[in-house]
């Protein structure tokens, strides 16, 4: 008998036992498998904010219990700024893991309205910058792809700091409407395939507030709150493909292609693991795109790109990027797709997509017709050369900065743009200049703000005897497969 109560005691402690293992082990496999995160954490548990800065700052990571702490009593305000800087620049410093940063992403989506865009029919892309200078891209991509019957719904944002926003350079056509009701939005898609406009209200207001306070505490230039503050704005606006454009070089965030490689995967690992075809390309920024700066002239070079005149970078980036938007939407193969986006270029159905879209959303379209009036500034300064030799490089934050400081973006919050502000860059690295060619032409209201934006443009050129090498337009492409190196 003592033996059969011992047997049985046994037997009773190896199964409790094995069941702890195996809930142990499932609980890990969870963890693993479900993207989302899975960690157990009981109703009453209570966080103190002081415990989170102080995990992150000695390098571990964040439960999905404490990322939602965090992000409520952010949005909230019941976390004070102190404490969310001192933990942003901890995620600076330390960097999040794949978990955590999936996590902490769909945190900041769902701290705001997640927009459906089931009413607009067929499969629905997006694309994104993450900023660079001269930067037009969306304003031509957006009608090649309608002109290809995809359909766009597309949010976008304003200038932010040297970089400058789709949404002010399509203010600068009077009229251009870019808040429009839900309805209307949809409606303008499903009719005429393409809308941009300003983000709503509501989308992602984590990001809102956490980028604001990064903009003044240094903590910017992270890859994991780059990629979670992009990536929580695309999940919320509902496009059913993503695709990326992460600028490199002097005039991007990202300086150096290793760590744009990087951004751009943990935004590709976090778009696919929540359902969404996600691509980017990691493109060149160390010299601006295209030919024209301020908001009035980049829209006179899309009109450019949209007539096949456009020049030759910019040109070639759009129709890389609209290509690869038709591919992910199941147009076709890579070439088939450009074969597409050429044609609707060179048969004036991208154009009529631009005017149509411009119209439907209140713009006068006229200017098109008339684009040196409509780009006319006040003052137009030539720069000249003040010495022979090729351009070696650009600092092409230091020129995205001169063209904020002739009116064409804002210094402070407050500030009104001037929509024919900017620069007309005339000369670019690798050409070859003698002294009194002209380099650029500033373009102002106010005469004043030339001579402190010329300095700062020349101090952005350096020179050297010889041609600087030929420098590549796309570095890489990332897929969910992996990066391909270009
Ligand atoms: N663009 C964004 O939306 N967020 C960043 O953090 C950087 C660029």
């Amino acid at each position: 008998m003592r033996q059969l109560m011992i047997c049985l005691l046994v037997i009773y402690m190896v199964s409790v036992s094995s069941v702890c293992i195996a809930s142990t082990g499932l609980h890990k496999e969870n963890k693993g498998a479900d993207w989302g995160g899975t960690d157990y954490m009981p109703e009453e548990k209570q966080f103190r904010m002081v415990d989170i800065i102080g995990k992150k700052r000695d390098g571990a990571s964040l439960s999905k219990g404490e990322i939602q702490y965090f992000i409520d009593g952010c949005v909230d305000g019941s976390i004070p700024d102190y404490q969310t800087s001192a933990l942003l620049m901890a995620i600076y410093f330390q960097g999040m893991e794949d978990r955590e940063l999936a996590d902490f992403t769909m945190a900041m989506a769902h701290s705001g309205e997640m927009i459906d865009l089931s009413p607009i029919k067929g499969v629905k892309v997006d694309k994104h910058s993450t900023g660079g200078v001269g930067d037009k891209t969306t304003m031509a991509v957006a009608p090649i792809v309608a002109s290809c019957d995809v359909k766009i719904a597309k949010m976008s944002g304003r200038g932010l700091g040297h970089t400058g926003g789709t949404v002010d350079k399509l203010e600068s056509i009077p009229g251009y409407r870019t808040v429009l009701d839900k309805d209307e939005f949809f409606n303008q898609v499903n009719e005429i395939g393409a809308s941009v406009i300003g983000q709503s209200g509501n989308l992602a207001p984590a990001d809102k507030k956490l980028y604001a306070l990064r903009d003044v505490t240094g903590s910017v230039p992270s890859i994991p709150l780059i990629a979670s503050s992009i990536m929580s704005k695309k999940l919320a606006a509902g496009a059913d493909c993503i695709l990326l454009d992460v600028k490199c070089g002097s005039g991007a965030f990202m300086k150096n292609v290793a760590d744009a490689v990087t951004l751009a995967e943990k935004m590709v690992t976090i778009g696919e693991h929540n359902g969404k075809r996600t691509m980017a390309y990691v493109t060149n920024m160390n010299m601006p795109l295209g030919q024209n700066i301020g908001n009035a002239l980049e829209v006179k070079e899309v009109v450019d790109v949209l007539n096949g005149k456009g020049p030759e970078d910019l040109t070639k980036e759009c129709e890389e990027l609209s290509a690869t938007l038709l591919m992910m939407a199941g147009k076709g193969r890579h070439s088939e797709c450009l074969a597409m986006v050429k044609e609707v270029i060179k048969n004036g159905q991208a154009m009529n997509k631009f005017k149509e879209m411009v119209q439907a959303q209140g713009g006068d379209v006229s200017v098109f017709d008339d684009l040196d009036g409509f780009t006319k500034a006040a003052v137009c300064y030539e720069v000249k050369a003040d010495r022979d030799g090729y351009i070696a490089s650009m600092d092409t934050e230091a020129i995205g900065i001169a063209s904020t400081m002739l009116g064409a973006g804002r210094e402070t919050m407050e500030s009104v743009i001037d929509p024919t502000a900017g620069i007309t860059i005339c000369k670019k690295t690798g050409d070859k200049v003698h002294v009194g060619d002209v380099l650029a032409v500033f373009h102002t209201s106010r005469e004043e703000l030339l001579s402190p934006a010329v300095k700062r443009y020349l101090e952005a050129l350096t020179y050297s005897q010889q041609t600087p090498g030929q420098s590549k337009l796309v570095y890489a492409v990332v897929d969910k497969n992996g990066v391909k190196k270009l």
